[in-house]
């Protein structure tokens, strides 16, 4: 009876860390912040069901195309990355995946108004602000035709590394994948004020939760940051945060189900130990 009790006591102390301590010591760590907003509440909603591609088409050829490639629509960019680069900071990402990456309102709202939808901090581009000017004066119909546009030549398929690609690697650079920020660092520090780290290892370092909420909203976690928020929709940003997880950590599922395996293999042996104390002392005994 004496060894039941003993194993109760084990089995209820190494459950109650397991289940009751650790997330309790996760959360004191991670700060809790307000949770990721999909709609962007703060942003005006459309007021248009415009969807005209074909005239979308032309607003982006003579809007957008200067700075901006459409390469599933054979809408190569016009100038050399480097050369963008120094003009502009940065440069400016590729536009196919667009309305895979951006709801209709987000798209709208930051086309009208990017420093105000990404939530650029002004002290680090200064007077520049965002890169990119203002198209306040096309209105939500004709910027609505555009996003019609671009859903129109949307590839079927986006793998995780072409989420990324579209989102985030203009600074971001994944050395473990030797995918590489076509940006040079030169211009990307000039332009943010610092060098945006390279994400191999993030998801190791900050975890699922707190990327999502990171990336939705730089501002929340990192007060003052840079990083401007880019405005994924949820599919998007799963398939960024899948991507970071293939090349960071790819033994993710067997990790997070180590801890339950090795209690469930300790209790196991330690049934497996009285039973055999038992029947040696009943052999003894006789
Ligand atoms: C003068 C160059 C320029 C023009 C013209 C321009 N853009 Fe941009 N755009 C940029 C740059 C540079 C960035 C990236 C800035 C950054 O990441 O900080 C950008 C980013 C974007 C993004 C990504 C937004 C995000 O949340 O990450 C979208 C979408 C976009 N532009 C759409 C458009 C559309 C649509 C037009 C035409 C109406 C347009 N752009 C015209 C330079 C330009
Ligand atoms: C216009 C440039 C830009 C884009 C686009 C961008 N980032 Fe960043 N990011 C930065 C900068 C700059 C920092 C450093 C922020 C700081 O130190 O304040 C940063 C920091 C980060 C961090 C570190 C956060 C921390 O707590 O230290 C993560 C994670 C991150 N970015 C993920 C992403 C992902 C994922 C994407 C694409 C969805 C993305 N970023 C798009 C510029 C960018």
């Amino acid at each position: 009876m004496k060894d039941l009790k003993a194993l109760a006591v084990v089995v209820v102390v190494v459950l109650a860390i397991y289940i009751g301590v650790e997330p309790y010591a996760h959360s004191q760590l991670h700060k809790k912040v307000a949770p990721v907003d999909y709609e962007f509440k703060d942003l005006k909603e459309v007021s248009s069901i415009n969807s005209d591609a074909i005239s979308g088409k032309t607003l982006f050829a003579n809007n957008c195309s200067s700075c901006h490639s459409v390469i599933s629509d054979n809408i190569n960019p016009l100038m050399e990355d480097k050369d963008s680069a120094s003009a502009y900071g940065v440069v400016p990402p590729d536009l196919s995946n667009s309305s895979f990456l951006y709801s209709k309102k987000f798209f709208v709202s930051f086309v009208k108004n990017p420093t105000l939808a990404t939530q650029t901090q002004h002290k680090f581009v200064g007077d520049k602000i965002y890169p990119m000017p203002s198209f306040d004066w096309l209105g939500d119909d004709k910027i609505s035709n555009i996003y019609a546009y671009l859903k129109s030549v949307e590839p079927k398929d986006i793998s995780n590394k072409e989420a990324f690609n579209s989102a985030c690697v203009r600074c971001h650079s994944m050395k473990y994948d030797k995918n590489f920020s076509p940006t040079p660092t030169p211009d990307m520090h000039k332009y943010m004020g610092t060098i945006p780290p390279d994400l191999s290892t993030m998801i190791l370092a900050k975890g699922k939760s707190y990327l999502h909420e990171f990336i939705n909203e730089p501002s929340k976690h990192l007060e003052g940051t840079a990083m401007p928020r880019v405005g994924l929709t949820k599919k998007a940003e799963d398939k960024v945060i899948a991507y970071l997880e293939e090349i960071g950590d790819p033994n993710i599922e067997d990790r997070e189900t180590l801890g339950i395996r090795f209690i469930l293999w300790a209790v196991l042996l330690s049934v497996v130990a009285w039973i055999w104390k038992i029947k040696i002392w009943k052999d003894v005994g006789h």
